[in-house]
């Protein structure tokens, strides 16, 4: 039968060629919020990877809004321009849409990068003050943030509108509200970070409220040609934190204002999470959104091998998959899927000799078996 991963998937004018999504990959390595060499060599390998889509990483809408000092950002000119070089050598030698997600980190920003600890940023390490719902910190031993004014939060409102914004001038195909993982919109979210009285604390409702203004602000900002999406947090794991239930009235409210896809995530919010990782452990959360909502939805988590990503796609339980890992282990990923799958896979002619095709006639979309004895030209 054919392969369901390899065919098409449309969302408002952009088709993507396969279901295949390179997942969003913080970096840790930009210059004050700006992209570099860094972000030419690891985009550039993946935009030549055939995927159906290119998520670049989690990008901090304010200065304050990123996890760590080198986490990239969309906030300036400066961010905006560095962004433009490494997109329009995407977009010369590649063959997959780019789409950025947007995230302001929160409670969990002020870190050090995971490789030198990825704590709170010392008093030496020039901290910042953070903001989340609530004064109530990550864990022992992260900063205790300040719980936003209503003026902070008309101020990051406004700074997700001015990304978006960016990322239309940039001419990206997607963009992503990052509302998972801990970061400030899902602490709006969860139970456990949100302890405020006022209108965007308590119930359901109320927590949904500032993540649903934001991500309406982005849609109307963004091009009505253009998919939007968000990745949000399926549960917490945690007893008293945000659940499945609440993930899925809060992708209706997201279905309601526009919102194109979901990239259904989970944890990240709580240190004492309990989660069942395993293969595709956070699929049926993906499934579940699905099926109750009608939403096209994203499944991710240890996927990682040709036909279980097949299956997921053939099953319906998703109508893409994200990978992370598994393209940062293999960024041919896609090519040997083709391969095992017997499906068709973009190839640039520079490289398509590495998959047996000789010049010219390079484009090969089915690739045949290595070739033996053949010349070096
Ligand atoms: C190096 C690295 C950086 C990541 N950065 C982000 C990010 O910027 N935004 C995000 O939503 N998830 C981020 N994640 C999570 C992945 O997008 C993905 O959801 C997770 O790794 C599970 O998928 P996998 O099993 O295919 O790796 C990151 C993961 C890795 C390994």
């Amino acid at each position: 039968m054919a392969s369901q991963l390899f065919t098409p998937f449309t969302m408002r004018g952009l088709t993507l060629r396969n279901r295949i999504v390179i997942s969003p990959m913080c970096q840790y390595s930009a210059d004050d919020g700006a992209a570099n060499d860094w972000h030419m060599l690891h985009l550039g390998s993946f935009a030549v990877s055939g995927a159906g889509l290119l998520m670049i990483e989690a990008s901090g809408v304010e200065r304050h809004g990123r996890i760590t000092h080198a986490c990239l950002g969309l906030y300036s000119d400066n961010d905006e321009l560095a962004l433009a070089k490494v997109v329009a050598a995407c977009r010369r030698w590649g063959n997959v849409p780019i789409g950025i997600q947007l995230a302001h980190a929160g409670r969990k920003g002020s870190a050090q990068l995971p490789w030198e600890g990825g704590g709170s940023l010392r008093a030496d390490q020039d901290p910042w003050e953070t903001v989340a719902p609530s004064a109530i910190p990550m864990a022992e031993n992260w900063h205790v943030p300040r719980a936003a004014t209503t003026a902070d939060l008309a101020r990051i409102r406004a700074a997700f509108v001015g990304a978006t914004v960016r990322a239309a001038r940039l001419g990206l195909d997607v963009v992503e509200a990052h509302c998972a993982h801990g970061y400030l919109l899902h602490e709006f979210l969860s139970p456990l970070s949100n302890q405020r009285g006022d209108e965007y604390g308590g119930s359901l409702a109320n927590r949904m409220r500032f993540p649903l203004e934001v991500v309406g602000a982005m849609r109307a900002a963004w091009p009505a040609a253009k998919p939007l999406g968000a990745r949000i947090t399926g549960t917490d794991w945690v007893e008293g934190g945000f659940t499945l239930d609440d993930a899925v009235a809060f992708a209706r409210e997201l279905k309601a204002l526009g919102v194109d896809y979901l990239c259904v995530s989970s944890g990240g919010i709580s240190l004492k999470a309990q989660i069942p990782i395993g293969p595709g452990y956070q699929v049926p959360l993906a499934e579940r959104i699905r099926r109750e909502v009608g939403i096209p939805t994203r499944a991710v988590g240890l996927i990682v091998e040709p036909r279980q990503a097949e299956r997921i796609v053939a099953e319906g339980r998703a109508d893409m998959v994200a990978m992370a890992r598994a393209f940062l282990d293999n960024p041919r990923w896609v090519w040997h899927a083709a391969e095992a799958l017997g499906a068709d896979a973009a190839i640039p002619p520079q490289y398509a000799r590495g998959r047996g095709a000789q010049w010219p006639g390079t484009k090969i979309l089915r690739p045949p078996p290595a070739p033996q004895g053949v010349a070096a030209q």
